[in-house]
């Protein structure tokens, strides 16, 4: 259970790739920008990444959009990193369904209708982030359902 385990941050604008050796459980988080790309902080800590250091490990996705401004390239950040991360043979989980979004069009659907990884959108639902995050959480098994009650989520918008 992740409550169990030694949980660091790091925050990719100011990190080196080196870090990554240390861990072996990954939740790797990035928003979308540009037409559903990769933000320049995420993409520059990936590319100086050594092409075997994500091998067999276990990473799950989060991904930041925004489903009414940008609703034709909504988490589009999440393709990119399935991609990246597949192509260097990590082993990506926790994928989670499209349905409570509203948008045109997203390159991260998958063909049962899910992303990736978790879609949080803080622009037009952050009322929602707290429980999708706990509900993700629980679903990919990194926290129980009695966790939940020792566990605050902050969100931006807060
Ligand atoms: C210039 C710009 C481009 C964006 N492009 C997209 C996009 O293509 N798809 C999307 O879903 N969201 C897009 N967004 C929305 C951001 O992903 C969203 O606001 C996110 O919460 C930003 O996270 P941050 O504040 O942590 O950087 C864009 C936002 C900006 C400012």
């Amino acid at each position: 259970m992740l409550l169990e385990h030694n949980v660091i941050l790091i925050n990719m604008k100011e990190s080196e790739p080196e870090v990554i050796a240390r861990g072996s459980n990954f939740i790797f988080c990035a928003p979308t920008y540009g037409d559903g790309e990769l933000d320049r902080y995420t993409r520059s800590f990936l590319e100086q990444c050594n092409e075997r250091m994500w091998q067999d490990k276990h990473v799950y996705l989060i991904g930041l959009g925004d489903q009414v401004l940008h609703g034709s390239t909504f988490a589009g950040c999440l393709w990119h990193l399935e991609n990246y991360f597949l192509r260097r043979k990590a082993i990506l989980n926790g994928r989670w369904p499209a349905t409570g979004y509203k948008f045109k069009a997203s390159c991260a659907l998958g063909v049962n209708n899910d992303f990736p990884g978790l879609v949080i959108d803080e622009v037009n639902q952050s009322n929602l982030t707290s429980s999708r995050l706990t509900t993700w959480l629980i679903n990919i098994g990194l926290i129980s359902k009695e966790d939940c009650n020792k566990i605050t989520v902050k969100t931006a918008s807060e």
